[in-house]
């Protein structure tokens, strides 16, 4: 099955896709693109070692034009299934209903909490640690019209230490990441193994 991954930073949970589809953890994969959400991040870089085809969105184009590049970006690939590890922007509203519980985001903590606009890198984990949390984790979730908000699928939790800084939680929290995000694309490709 063609999966496409949609990223904006460093990559690491794109990583651990490719990492687990060379390992035989993710089964019946194969990872057709990656859609970079802008210019010269790490991802990409990860892409190209992989042999990966990368297509970025260009960020000089009005919105009606960067949807519609999207979505051919998206077309060209035929994708089964998308994921979004670390994609910075919001999913247009048609893309979204087009590919119907076909994509997936992850996000660094235990939604419902800590979701929604504003809510994005270590801001997440400053908000935790700032509420006195005991714990926190991550959330692998289908994504609707409104951002962090689709059903979820699956979460792991991590507790929350009495020293941490954003920093030390957002390390504990990623380390899950990268084993919960593609458990869950090997079950959603493969509904009937386990
Ligand atoms: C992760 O924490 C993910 O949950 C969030 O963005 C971060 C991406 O990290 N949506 P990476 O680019 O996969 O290293």
């Amino acid at each position: 099955k063609n999966i496409v991954v949609m990223a904006s930073g460093s990559g690491s949970n794109f990583q651990a896709i490719i990492d687990a589809i060379q390992s035989g953890r993710i089964k019946q994969a194969n990872i057709a693109g990656l859609v970079a959400g802008k210019a010269g991040i790490r991802a990409a870089e990860r892409a190209q070692s992989a042999g990966i085809p990368v297509k970025t969105m260009d960020p000089s184009l009005p919105h009606k034009k960067s949807e519609n590049q999207l979505e051919e970006y998206l077309e060209s690939w035929e994708p089964d299934l998308i994921i979004l590890a670390g994609f910075m922007k919001k999913i247009p509203d048609k893309i979204v209903r087009k590919y119907h519980n076909r994509i997936i985001n992850i996000h660094p903590s235990l939604l419902p909490k800590y979701g929604g606009k504003g809510f994005y890198g270590s801001r997440v984990h400053s908000a935790v640690l700032e509420a006195g949390d005991p714990e926190s984790g991550c959330t692998v979730h289908f994504v609707n019209e409104q951002y962090d908000r689709g059903d979820i699928i699956s979460q792991v939790r991590v507790p929350v230490k009495p020293d941490d800084t954003a920093e030390t939680l957002s390390k504990r929290v990623l380390e899950k990441e990268h084993q919960l995000l593609p458990e869950v694309i090997n079950q959603l490709l493969n509904p009937n193994s386990n």
